[in-house]
């Protein structure tokens, strides 16, 4: 069974028109986030397999609606069981279902088959998530959103790169911040430089780890970061390091923190945690001192890896790692 947002789109701009009284909450999100949702497709063991609902942009709206922000993830999915799972876990982490398009498409797939190293390609050409309409989203919705983020493969995937990078730029036009995890993937390996300066570039706050830094730029860790760097001099960014220090570097100074230690389940989604849980700080504790942004986001990066998959760190959840 799926609920076509067209048809909830139509419905709640029909009780609106009408003045009649919806079940449908008429607020609009605090933050959207735009990009990836999929399905990853891991390999258990030789021919066996196990879904998940993932996506980095999704598991950044995830993270961010757990720690208590109103919030949507914005995309497109399509109208069969893996897309069916992902609309059910979006409906369970309170995301504002009306930003989630269903298209008569193939579903995006993410085939991990090895996990130590982590080895994947993607099945989805022509598929639902590059059918992202923005124009389709309900009627005065950026005028609530105070941050949007991007990142991931959506941002490598035309048609849907230039529909996000274009969403991104009305979205600052209309002054909303941008957030920014490139997240690398390897189909960034070739010709994604344009969009990642595009990006960057849009971007109010960037986050990165040490390999995406790498990754991205082929050289040094240092050396890139300071190519990222000279794309946007203005652009605060996070730069995790796994277990190790981050760094945050803002315009008026550079900050560095260690992850609080956990026992680690896995690291699935830690980054999006991370950017997440520091999303939520600047938006729900703009007084406090970038340190203590810092602290936060690295709190919930590491609640993430308290346990299996991308595990969405509650306020409690992280506050408990804080002390
Ligand atoms: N082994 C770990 N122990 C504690 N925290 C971790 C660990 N791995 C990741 N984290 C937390 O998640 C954040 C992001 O992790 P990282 O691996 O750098 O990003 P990504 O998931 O984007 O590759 C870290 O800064 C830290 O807060
Ligand atoms: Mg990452």
């Amino acid at each position: 069974m799926h609920t076509p947002s067209a048809t909830s789109a139509i419905s709640t701009a029909a009780a609106a028109a009408s003045g009649a009284r919806s079940a449908v909450p008429c607020a609009f999100p605090h933050f959207v986030s735009a990009g990836d949702i999929l399905t990853d497709l891991v390999r258990t063991d030789g021919s066996h397999w196990r879904s998940h609902p993932g996506g980095a942009g999704w598991n950044v709206a995830r993270a961010v609606a757990a720690l208590g922000v109103p919030t949507a993830f914005a995309g497109s999915i399509g109208i069969d069981c893996f897309s069916d799972e992902l609309w059910r876990a979006s409906e369970a982490a309170a995301l504002d279902l009306r930003f989630l398009q269903r298209v008569e498409r193939a579903p995006l797939l993410a085939i991990v088959h090895e996990t130590h190293p982590p080895a994947y390609f993607f099945i989805g050409e022509a598929s639902a998530d590059l059918a992202f309409d923005p124009e389709s989203l309900p009627q005065g919705w950026m005028g609530a959103a105070r941050w949007a983020h991007f990142g991931g493969v959506s941002l490598a995937r035309a048609p849907l790169s230039a529909t996000l990078a274009t969403l991104a730029a009305d979205l600052r036009a209309h002054g909303v911040r941008i957030s920014f995890d490139p997240n690398y993937r390897n189909l960034m390996a070739h010709g994604y430089r344009p969009m990642l300066e595009t990006m960057a570039a849009l971007a109010d706050l960037i986050k990165v780890s040490d390999e995406d830094l790498r990754c991205l730029f082929g050289t040094d860790e240092d050396t890139a970061l300071e190519t990222l760097r000279a794309m946007n001099r203005e652009a605060t960014v996070l730069v995790t390091r796994g277990a190790g220090p981050a760094t945050l570097i803002t315009p008026t100074e550079t900050i560095a923190a260690m992850p609080p230690r956990v026992e680690v389940v896995d690291t699935v989604g830690a980054g999006d945690a991370s950017i997440g849980g520091l999303l939520f700080s600047l938006m729900q504790r703009p007084e406090r001192a970038w340190r203590d942004h810092l602290a936060f986001a690295l709190a919930s990066g590491g609640a993430a890896c308290r346990h299996a998959g991308a595990h969405s760190p509650t306020l409690d959840e992280v506050v408990a790692l804080l002390q």
